[in-house]
This record gives C-alpha cells, structure tokens and sequence, in this order.
C-alpha cells in the first residue's frame, strides 16, 4: 500500500462549519432588511423549519442550546426542591442548566454496551423528589426511549430530551426532540447545523410555547408591551443567526449524507482494529456528529491520552470523550444512583475524531493510518 502522506493543512480541526452561498445570501439579506435583532422573518421561517422537520407543532430560537434547556425547565415549572435525573456522561451544561433553573441534578449511570443513559441505574437513581428527567441523545445516537417511557408514565415524570447532538436522529420512527414534553437543540458551530451560536425548544403543546415565549423574552406579555407577566430572561435568538440557519437547515439533508459517508469510511478503516471499539450499535438510530472511538484497555497498545497525544502531534485535533460528571468540581457532591461504572468507563476510554462536512476522504483515510499505527504501538 502507498504511504498515506500528511494533509496539506496544519492541523485537522476536530470540527468546521459548512458555510456557502446560501448561508451568506440569507445573511446578507437579514442584514440588508435591518432587523438583525430578534424579531424578523428569518426567525419565525426558521422556527417554522424545524418545527416542521421535527414533526412538532412549534420551534422557539434560543440564544444557545444551554439557555434552551434552561428555558425547557423553567416552562416546566422545574425549580428549587426539585431534582431532576441526568446523565453522567453528557456535556456538562446538561446538569448546569439544572442548576441554573434552582434543582438538583441527579447522576445516572450509562449502559454497559453503549454510553446513553442506563433506564434501570434512573429507575435507581428516583426519590420522592424526583420532577423530571433529561434524556440525552449523546454522539447523534437515540437513546433507549421504550422503558425510560415506562419509567417516566409510572412515576409522572417529565421528559426534556437533549438534543444537541442529535438534530435528525429518529427513535422508533419518530424524530428526537418530540418523545418528551420538550425537544432542546443546539447550534453551535460544532453541530449538524448551526446559527453560529443558537438553540431551540420544540415541543406539541400550545401552553408550553406560550410559557417558552414569555420566559425567553423577558416575562413579557406578548399582547401587552412593556407589561411583566412574571420574572422572564433574555433568551432569544438573533434573525440573523436564524437566517444562516434557514439556510443550514435547507442543506441538512445533504450535509447529513456526507457526514454518514465519511463515518462509513471511519468503520471501514477502523473496525476489527486490535483495541479499538468503534461502531456501536444504537436502540433507535443513529446521525453522525463526531466520530467515537473507544480504547480497550487490556488491548490496545496505547492508553487514551497517548493516543490523543500522538494524533495532536501529527495535526489530527481529536478530543477525549466528555469527562464524567461526577469526577469534576462542581459535580463531585452531587446525588447519584450507586454505580458509576460504566459512565467512568466510557468517559475515560474514549476519543473523537473529526467529522464534518468538508473533511475529506483522503483526511479520513491518514487519520485512521495514524490510529492504527498508535493502536498497534507504531506510531514513533
Ligand atoms: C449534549 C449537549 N447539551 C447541551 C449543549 C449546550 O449547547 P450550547 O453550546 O449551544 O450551549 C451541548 C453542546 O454544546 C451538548 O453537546
């Protein structure tokens, strides 16, 4: 075989925003129109969008995915008593916005053959202060929704489903960001599409929308102007952030398509890979954000942060897996079902490559020569 010769850039980055014509045409046309603050038709468009695409009856922009999961629990009713279950494994402004609306998040473990959440360590994770749970579809992978479901009707619990890193991923047919009362997105410039910064709460019910719209503008009547309702914040998103995601949201499909290329060709050169467990089955299905790999420790020839450390030195920006929650200052105290195992597992074996749109073949192909070569212990 050919020796696989370093890529012309620096360094891979572990992500980069798809951004064309499109983008700057909606944009510019936002801009031009002057309303490039949050109001403007690009807004409602876009929340119309996705409210559509999720199947939902309605979308309301947030400034980021974490206000959108704050403003979810607020709508709720979620707050100071409450506790609130979460996934150790998770990104950590899924416990924060917990904090943030005044609750208790509430640590539970993952399963042992995937990193979702495990239903049983929830079911053993419930106390009588138990309101709602935070379902999060973690690396574009459906979690299993059917007894948590259960679990969640037996116990009148509430259901937010975190879906930042799932935009498009189905569960039984259905569409994430609809099996609970509310659906949160993000759209940071590291996922499937973004608004630069941004988010969104999708949900079905008409009373949850008008809760959402007053909290995130300021507790303010929408019918009567300058008149407070309640305490509310600013959460809203900008018409130009909703216009490059109209645009974003237009190329989904196809900005879809070739991230489930490049994760094939991921599998293919990854897979059978002495040490390396890639290609995880999911529950529901799966979308492709960045790509994870896992170390099995007895077999690889590297650990983790060696593997991240040789990728780094030949310009592949791969990153670890999220730390687990309850390892990290803020979390270490806080309640949690009584294993922790498999989340503290998958959290300190795992790595993600890069994946994004306008990677190309030839970059997929050196880094999985280079993970190889580390796995085998050749790497230099
Ligand atoms: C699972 C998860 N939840 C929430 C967020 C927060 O989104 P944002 O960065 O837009 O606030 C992120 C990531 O960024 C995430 O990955």
């Amino acid at each position: 075989m050919a020796p696989i010769s370093a890529p012309t850039r620096e360094t891979i980055p572990i992500s980069r925003p798809s951004l064309g014509d499109k983008e700057e045409q909606y944009v510019l046309e936002a801009l031009r129109s002057s309303w490039v603050s949050s109001t403007g038709a690009f807004l409602s468009r876009f929340e119309k969008g996705m409210a559509d695409f999720l199947g939902l009856r309605f979308g309301v922009a947030t400034s980021n995915g974490t206000t959108a999961l704050h403003l979810a629990l607020a709508a709720l009713g979620v707050g100071p008593g409450d506790e609130v279950l979460v996934p150790n494994l998770t990104f950590a402004a899924t416990a924060n916005a917990v904090i943030m609306a005044g609750a208790k998040p509430v640590l539970v473990d993952s399963l042992g053959d995937h990193w979702n959440l495990d239903p049983a360590s929830a079911a053993q994770a419930l106390s009588a202060r138990t309101k709602a749970i935070i379902v999060v579809h973690l690396l574009g992978h459906a979690c299993d929704m059917g007894p948590i479901l259960d679990l969640c009707r037996q116990r009148s619990l509430l259901v937010v489903e975190d879906c930042a890193e799932a935009l498009g991923c189905t569960w039984a047919g259905r569409k994430v960001g609809g099996l609970g009362q509310i659906g949160t997105f993000s759209f940071y410039a590291n996922k499937v599409i973004t608004t630069g910064e941004g988010g969104l709460c999708a949900t079905d019910d008409p009373e949850l929308e008008h809760r959402l719209r007053v909290f995130r503008a300021h507790g303010m009547s929408p019918d009567r102007p300058y008149w407070h309702e309640q305490v509310g914040f600013n959460y809203r998103m900008t018409n130009l952030s909703a216009a490059m995601g109209l645009a974003q949201l237009e190329r989904m499909p196809a900005l879809l398509a070739r991230r489930r290329r490049l994760r094939e060709l991921y599998d293919q050169g990854l897979r059978g890979l002495k040490g390396a467990l890639v290609s995880f089955p999911a529950p529901g299905d799966t979308i492709d954000w960045l790509y994870p790999l896992f170390l099995d420790p007895a077999e690889a020839g590297v650990d983790r942060d060696q593997l991240l450390a040789i990728l780094r030195r030949d310009g592949v920006d791969a990153r670890p897996m999220f730390h687990p929650l309850h390892m990290m200052p803020p979390f270490v105290d806080m309640p949690r079902a009584p294993s922790m195992e498999n989340s503290t597992r998958w959290g300190l074996t795992g790595v993600l490559l890069p994946l994004y749109p306008e990677l190309s073949e030839e970059q997929v192909a050196y880094i999985t020569a280079r993970v190889a070569a580390a796995l085998a212990g050749s790497a230099g």
